[in-house]
């Protein structure tokens, strides 16, 4: 296993996406809430760059009394990442496919420290 330097802290904004390359893989590291994930950015579908899709919240069903079905919203709690060639959804925070769990973005290991980001290949 080799340890990649990724970039400082303060150059990856909440929300944004950093792609590099390590030991011949292409990865993309997003900062979501304070923390970090890392993704080799390779859609297990048809090999789009997953990273580097929107990143949108589950849409959910608003039930009421009775089973009454209200509308819908957007649950900030699970964020997916879209692939943008055809819209497949992972889990933010675990690579996890939102439909099929078999399905999965390949996830490496994170580290921060004297501030710097640190990838784990
Ligand atoms: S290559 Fe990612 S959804 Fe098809």
């Amino acid at each position: 296993m080799a340890e990649h330097f990724v970039c400082n802290i303060s150059e990856l904004a909440e929300g944004d996406v950093r792609i590099f390359e390590g030991e011949g893989l292409e990865i993309g590291v997003i900062h979501h809430r304070g923390s970090y994930y890392a993704y080799q950015n390779l859609c297990p579908h048809q090999g789009g760059p997953a990273c580097e899709g929107l990143r949108l919240p589950q849409v959910v069903d608003v039930i009421g009394d009775g089973g009454v079905f209200l509308g819908q919203k957007f649950d900030e709690d699970d964020m997916h990442i879209v692939c943008p060639w055809h819209g497949y959804e992972y889990h933010l925070t675990t690579g996890s496919h939102v439909c099929n769990a078999a399905l999965k973005l390949r996830k490496f290991g994170v580290e921060t420290r004297q501030g710097g980001i640190y990838v784990q290949i």
